[in-house]
């Protein structure tokens, strides 16, 4: 009986810490999804030193909602839900291809738009070029 009610309170307190923080959202690592197959292997065509173009495509178009340092805390990261993605935390966990479709198509559901068509492919690149020399 005794090791019964122990196993519960054990219980609670991990899904508490699971749940942990609540509101700030913000540094849950975000779910990766699949790139789809036209994205799947794409590989930058520029070296390390578009990165300086691409902190421009960045502060520019980005910087709002990611932050300068692409932590998520821009000036306008305050009233979106979800909050803009950690770039930093994320690039640690995906290819370039990731980068670029997701920037490319936007995520549904969330403030983040399709980029294409508003960016040139050039563009993109340097800003994902921009986001890996993030530390
Ligand atoms: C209007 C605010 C806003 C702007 C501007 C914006 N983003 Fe986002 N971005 C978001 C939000 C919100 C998410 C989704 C976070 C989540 O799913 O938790 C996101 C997600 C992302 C992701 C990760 C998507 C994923 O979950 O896999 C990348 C990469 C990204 N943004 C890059 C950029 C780049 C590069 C630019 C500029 C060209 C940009 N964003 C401009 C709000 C913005």
């Amino acid at each position: 009986m005794m090791k019964k009610f122990s196993f519960l309170i054990l219980l609670g307190v991990l899904v508490l810490a699971a749940c942990g923080g609540g509101s700030s959202s913000n540094s849950t690592p975000i779910p990766l999804a699949t790139v789809p197959a036209e994205y799947a292997g794409r590989m930058n065509p520029f070296d390390v030193s578009a990165a300086v173009d691409g902190a421009n495509v960045f502060k520019t178009n980005c910087a709002t909602c990611h932050g300068e340092t692409g932590k998520g805390d821009g000036v306008a990261s305050q009233s979106l839900d979800p909050k803009p993605a950690d770039l930093m935390e994320l690039s640690r966990r995906v290819d370039d291809d990731y980068l670029f479709w997701r920037i490319s198509e936007g995520k549904p559901g969330t403030s983040m738009v399709a980029w294409k068509g508003i960016l040139t492919e050039e563009q993109i690149w340097q800003a994902v070029t921009f986001i890996r020399t993030l530390k």
